[in-house]
């Protein structure tokens, strides 16, 4: 057996490391979820999760992973047999159709190649050829987890209005929210998927859905069945603090410190934080000679970057190794890119020097596992960095209110 000391490196692009102020925040005794002190703390994570999505609407906390989210967003809104328009960007948006599907949705599935994100224009011309206006919405994967390729919302948002339609717009920030740049109401988005385990630093546990007031207009005459998840038995006790069922007590309480955490360094300087490791990441597969996964530019994640294995080698081999020897766990390929790629996580509570490490242990890994790949792209990564450094000169950034 191998003994391993230091700690581990969770370079999957989520659950993502949680922070020590984060563990300690709820590493206290439970409280009475129907007391005053819990009044408090829930309203505080109400109205603090606001800004985060950039919302001034409602934002309803299940105590559910990120496909409670999903399902509560569809069951909130549509009635059996609603046709919906979705894009198939990867596994996730497999996974969103497959929920859709279940709850009775009929599913216009736009094919893709997985290393594209949405086309705006696609969207434009299938709701513009849609007179009749039978789509009743059209729901995209912000961040695809499953292959680092980002589409692009606000001109998605542009192509619905240019095509005139009044469809609702969903869209699922699982692994983008408190990551990338996301604006909830200045992009018109009805319903806001979101997790507490990527952006967020939590534990998995939590989900979100932001809520438009188009989207409330909707669940009036929503006709699907639902209980757990319904948004108008939730909103109701939240007025006052309260869940109308025992919520994640001390997930709230992480939560609460979260997002102190993310006011503390501004949501701009944690995208910026994001964009400049996802940049020197890139650099580092570049320099070894791989393929970075996305095909496009402007398409780039900043949370993750998937990496394509030359041909003949396995990327779960190599993630092997590097556990073994490294203590590091990198994402596995999923679905159609199983054995093929392999995914980087530079998400969440992460810094120049986490970076150092994950990509100096990719490097050891590619070595030891044999992989073809020239060496010297950790230290075309710790290059990129120190530039970045040194073209935002020597100021700190200056942190900003995200929850006043
Ligand atoms: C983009 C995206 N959507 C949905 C999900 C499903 O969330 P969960 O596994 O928390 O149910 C994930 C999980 O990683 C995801 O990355």
């Amino acid at each position: 057996m191998t003994i391993h000391t230091g700690r581990h490196f969770l370079q999957i692009p989520g659950p993502t490391n949680v922070p020590d102020r984060v563990l300690r925040a709820m590493d206290r005794p439970v409280i009475d979820h129907r007391g005053p002190e819990f009044a408090r703390l829930g309203a505080e994570v109400l109205e603090g999760l606001r800004p985060v999505f950039q919302t001034k609407g409602p934002v309803v906390i299940y105590p559910a992973s990120g496909s409670g989210a999903w399902e509560a967003s569809i069951v909130n809104t549509f009635s059996p047999g609603d046709c919906v328009l979705m894009f198939e960007t990867g596994h996730f948006s497999n996974l969103w159709r497959d929920v859709a599907e279940r709850m009775g949705l009929r599913v216009d599935y736009v094919p893709g190649n997985w290393r594209r994100g949405v086309a705006p224009a696609e969207v434009e011309a299938r709701l513009s050829a849609d007179k009749n206006h039978v789509i009743q919405a059209v729901m995209v994967v912000h961040n695809e987890t499953s292959t680092g390729v980002r589409s692009r919302i606000a001109e998605i948002r542009q192509a619905i209005d240019r095509a005139k339609h009044p469809a609702l717009f969903m869209v699922d920030t699982i692994s983008s929210l408190a990551s990338m740049d996301y604006r909830h109401d200045e992009w018109g988005v009805d319903v806001t998927v979101a997790g507490s385990q990527k952006g967020l630093m939590l534990p998995p546990g939590l989900s979100f859905n932001a809520i438009s007031e188009k989207a409330l207009a909707a669940n009036k005459t929503a006709e699907l069945p639902r209980y757990y998840w319904d948004w108008q038995e939730m909103l109701k006790p939240n007025r006052q603090g309260f869940f109308p069922y025992t919520p994640a007590t001390n997930l709230l309480w992480g939560l609460r410190e979260a997002l102190l955490m993310l006011q503390e360094e501004g949501l701009t300087n944690v995208f910026r934080r994001h964009d400049r490791h996802a940049e020197a990441t890139r650099t580092a597969v570049r320099a070894w000679g791989l393929e970075v996964l996305c095909e496009e530019p402007k398409e780039y994640s900043s949370s993750l970057t998937a990496v394509l294995m030359p041909e003949g080698h396995s990327a779960d081999r190599l993630r092997e190794v590097i556990l073994e020897n490294f203590e590091m766990s990198l994402g596995t390929g999923l679905a159609k890119l199983a054995g093929k790629v392999f995914r980087i996580g530079h998400l969440g509570h992460f810094n120049d020097l986490m970076l150092a490490g994950t990509l100096g242990g990719v490097e050891m890994g590619l070595r030891l596992a044999g992989v073809p790949h020239k060496a010297g792209g950790a230290a075309a990564a710790l290059a990129s960095l120190v530039e970045s450094h040194q073209q935002a000169g020597t100021k700190k950034p200056v942190p900003e209110s995200v929850l006043s």
